[in-house]
C-alpha cells in the first residue's frame, strides 16, 4: 500500500516541507527565521546567536528542555508562543512559508513532534494525534484491509475495544490475543506466538508492562524470535510482522522498545509525558528506517483529521520538559510503597515491575539505557535485585473473610477507595497528582468477567497511580485505609 502515492502536491509542500526546512534554517538561524517550526519571515541577524543546535549526545533532561524548544530568533521568547491561527497567508499561489492550514502543520505541533521524537529513545520521526485512542485507530488503520494482528491479551481496553469492534468491521482485521508473558526459547509462549502467525500478520501489538496486572513482555526476545522465523535478507523477510508497543505505562524515560527491536512505539500522552492530567493526545514514534511508513501515518494525520489542537500540543511540550524529573521521583515513590505494602498483612500480593520477582529481570532487560544509567549512578537497586520501574503498582487485598462472597470482597475494596485521603479515586494515571482505582468495576468493567479470572483481575485487586507527593504521606493514607475497612 502507497499511502505516500496519495499524497496532495500541497501536502508535499506543506507539512513535509516545514518540518525539513525547520531543521535545516535552525542550523542556518541568519537567513530565514523558522525555529521551534515558526515562520517568522524575519532576518535574525544578532539574534542567531541565540539558538545553539542540541547536540545529538545530549542527555535525556537536555533534551527535554531544548529539542523543539528553542528561543523564538525575532523574539528571543524562550518559550515558544502559541500559534492559534488556523491558516497562513501565502505570498502566491502555493508560495508559502511551510504552513498552509493548521490540520496539515502547525508550529506547536511541529515543535512537540520534535521534543517526544528526541525523547524516545532511537526515534527519529513523531506523529500526534488528539487523543492515544485516535493514535491506536491510525496505527491500525494504516494496515489497510485483511489484516491479522496478534496482541498482547491484557491490552488495554480501548486497544481491544478497536481491533474487535470497529477494525474488524471496516478493515476486516482478524486478531489473535496472547499471554505473552513468557515467550522464552521453548515456552509455551513461544510455541504459541509461532503457531498464530500467519502470511498476512502484519503487526504484534504489546504493551509493557501490562495494565492493570504490570506484566513486563521481553521486547528484544520478541524481535530476535522474528529474526528467526524471518530471517534479514531471506525471501521470507518482508513477511516479518512489525512489532508496535504501546509504551504509555513505562514513558519514554523508563523504556526504549526502539532500541530493543520494536519498530513502533504508542504513547497515550495524556499520562506521563503531559503529566498534569489536563491534556488528552497521544503520538506515534518511528526510527528513521521506517521512513516510508512514517510518510503513510502522517499522510492518515492528515487524511484523518484527528489532530491535537496548539495549545494542547503547547501543554504536552511544556509537560515534556519536566518528564525525566517526575519519573524518577514516581519511580522511587512506587518503588518505596509496593516494598512497603509488601509487609501489610492485609495486601495478598503486590504487582510491580521493580519488585524482586521473576518479572524484575525482564523488567531489567527493557530499562532504558538513561533510566538504567540513573538507578546505577545513584545506587538504587536493591540488595534484593528491586529496583524503580515507573509509577504503576497494583494489588490484590485480602477478602474479608475465606468465605467471603464476590459482592463483600466488592463492598470492602470500594470502601477501602472511598476512606483514602491523597489518592483520589479515578481512572487515568501518570499525573503529578496520585489516583487509586479499582480495576473489575472501573478501567476494566468492559472485559467480560471469565476473561478478567483469567487476567487476574479480581474484585479485590487495586491499581494505583502513584504521584509524585512525599511518599511518606501516601503509605500513611494507604496504611490508614487499610486500617479503616480490616478493623
Ligand atoms: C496503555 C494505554 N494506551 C492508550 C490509552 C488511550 O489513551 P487516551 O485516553 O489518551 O485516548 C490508554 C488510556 O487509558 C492507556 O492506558
Amino acid at each position: 500500500m502507497t499511502f505516500a502515492q496519495d499524497l496532495p502536491s500541497s501536502r508535499v509542500r506543506g507539512y513535509s516541507n516545514a518540518s525539513r526546512q525547520t531543521n535545516s534554517t535552525s542550523q542556518h538561524a541568519n537567513t530565514v527565521a523558522r525555529v521551534n517550526g515558526h515562520t517568522t519571515g524575519a532576518h535574525t541577524n544578532n539574534l542567531h546567536k541565540l539558538y545553539k543546535a542540541p547536540h545529538l549526545v545530549d542527555g535525556f533532561g537536555t533534551k527535554a528542555i531544548h529539542v523543539g524548544s528553542e528561543p523564538n530568533p525575532v523574539t528571543g521568547a524562550v518559550i515558544p508562543p502559541i500559534s492559534l491561527s488556523t491558516t497562513y497567508a501565502q505570498d502566491g499561489v502555493g508560495n508559502h512559508k511551510g504552513y498552509e492550514y493548521s490540520r496539515s502543520g502547525n508550529p506547536n505541533r511541529n515543535a512537540f513532534e520534535k521534543t517526544i521524537a528526541a525523547l524516545e529513545g532511537g526515534g527519529s520521526d513523531a506523529i500526534a494525534f488528539a487523543s492515544g485512542v485516535a493514535t491506536i485507530a491510525i496505527a491500525i488503520q494504516s494496515l489497510g484491509p485483511g489484516a491479522h494482528v496478534i496482541s498482547v491479551n491484557d491490552v488495554y481496553g480501548g486497544t481491544f475495544r478497536y481491533i474487535t469492534r470497529v477494525a474488524s468491521m471496516t478493515q476486516g482485521v482478524e486478531a489473535t490475543f496472547l499471554d505473552l508473558g513468557d515467550i522464552s526459547a521453548g515456552s509455551e509462549g513461544e510455541h504459541n506466538l509461532i503457531q498464530a502467525l500467519r502470511p498476512n500478520t502484519k503487526l504484534i501489538w504489546l504493551e509493557s508492562p501490562t495494565n492493570p496486572t504490570l506484566r513486563v513482555i521481553d521486547i528484544a526476545r520478541l524481535s530476535q524470535l522474528l529474526d528467526q522465523q524471518f530471517p534479514p535478507h531471506s525471501p521470507n523477510a518482508s513477511l516479518r510482522p512489525l512489532i508496535l508497543v504501546d509504551n504509555t505505562f513505562a514513558s519514554p524515560f523508563f523504556s526504549s522498545p526502539l532500541l530493543l527491536g520494536a519498530d513502533i512505539v504508542l504513547h497515550s500522552l495524556t499520562k506521563y509525558v503531559n503529566g498534569h492530567s489536563d491534556v488528552v493526545m497521544g503520538a506515534l514514534i518511528l526510527p528513521a528506517r521506517h521512513a516510508a511508513i512514517t510518510e503513510r501515518l502522517r499522510f492518515l494525520q492528515n487524511a484523518s483529521g484527528a489532530v491535537p489542537s496548539a495549545y494542547d500540543c503547547w501543554l504536552a511540550q511544556r509537560g515534556a520538559k519536566t518528564l525525566h524529573v517526575r519519573m524518577k521521583q514516581h519511580g522511587v515513590n512506587a518503588l518505596r510503597i509496593a516494598r512497603a505494602l509488601q509487609q501489610e498483612p492485609d495486601v495478598e500480593e503486590v504487582l510491580y515491575p521493580g519488585l524482586s520477582k521473576d518479572r524484575s529481570a525482564t523488567a531489567w532487560k527493557n530499562l532504558s539505557p538513561h533510566a538504567r544509567k540513573w538507578i546505577e549512578t545513584e545506587k538504587l537497586l536493591g540488595d534484593d535485585g528491586a529496583f524503580p520501574f515507573s509509577g504503576m503498582i497494583s494489588f490484590q487485598l485480602r477478602k474479608p473473610s475465606p468465605n467471603a462472597s464476590y459482592d463483600e470482597h466488592a463492598a470492602l475494596s470500594s470502601q477501602f477507595l472511598k476512606n483514602l485521603r491523597l489518592f483520589t479515586l479515578a481512572e487515568s494515571l501518570g499525573g503529578v497528582e496520585s489516583l487509586a482505582e479499582a480495576p473489575a468495576r472501573m478501567t476494566h468493567a468492559g472485559i467480560p468477567a471469565h476473561k478478567r479470572e483469567i487476567l487476574g483481575i479480581g474484585e479485590g485487586l487495586i491499581r494505583l497511580s502513584i504521584g509524585i507527593e512525599d511518599a511518606d504521606d501516601l503509605l500513611d493514607d494507604l496504611r490508614d485505609g487499610l486500617q479503616s475497612v480490616y478493623n
